[in-house]
């Protein structure tokens, strides 16, 4: 059984982002996983690879329905998606190899404060549209 399952309180109102959100959950569950591996360096190189197409597609799309509803702190929420990025490549940028529990941690830090809580901001300003 995976760690974390995806809960309909995780959802921000719009199908096609809250599908990006669950492959971030899948992520999640998947650097946990790799945690008791004995060799997860393939893994590890894997989802770092998905977490850039993940920061590329998912913040483009996010921001691009943010600017189309005038959303108020599109500014702000912007510098956080910048954050992550600037995080996942301080990550790898020492040479040094990246561990599962350390792909866990972040993604688990990002679900926890920006997923539920900065993104949910964005729900009522989509939720029936
Ligand atoms: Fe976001
Ligand atoms: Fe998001």
């Amino acid at each position: 059984m995976p760690l974390l399952e995806w809960t309909d309180r995780l959802s921000i109102g719009i199908k096609g982002i809250d599908e990006q959100h669950k492959t971030l959950v899948n992520m999640i569950n998947k650097a946990y996983e790799a945690t008791s591996w004995p060799d997860s360096r393939k893994e590890c190189a894997r989802l770092l690879e998905r977490m850039r197409d993940y920061a590329m597609e998912h913040f483009t799309a996010e921001e691009y329905l943010m600017k189309g509803v005038d959303y108020p702190d599109l500014e702000a929420h912007k510098a956080e998606h910048q954050l992550f990025i600037d995080q996942l490549l301080s990550l790898t940028a020492d040479g040094e190899e990246v561990t599962p529990e350390e792909i866990f941690a972040f993604l688990r830090e990002w679900l926890v404060t920006h997923i539920m809580g900065t993104d949910a901001k964005l729900s009522p300003y989509f939720k029936d549209s």
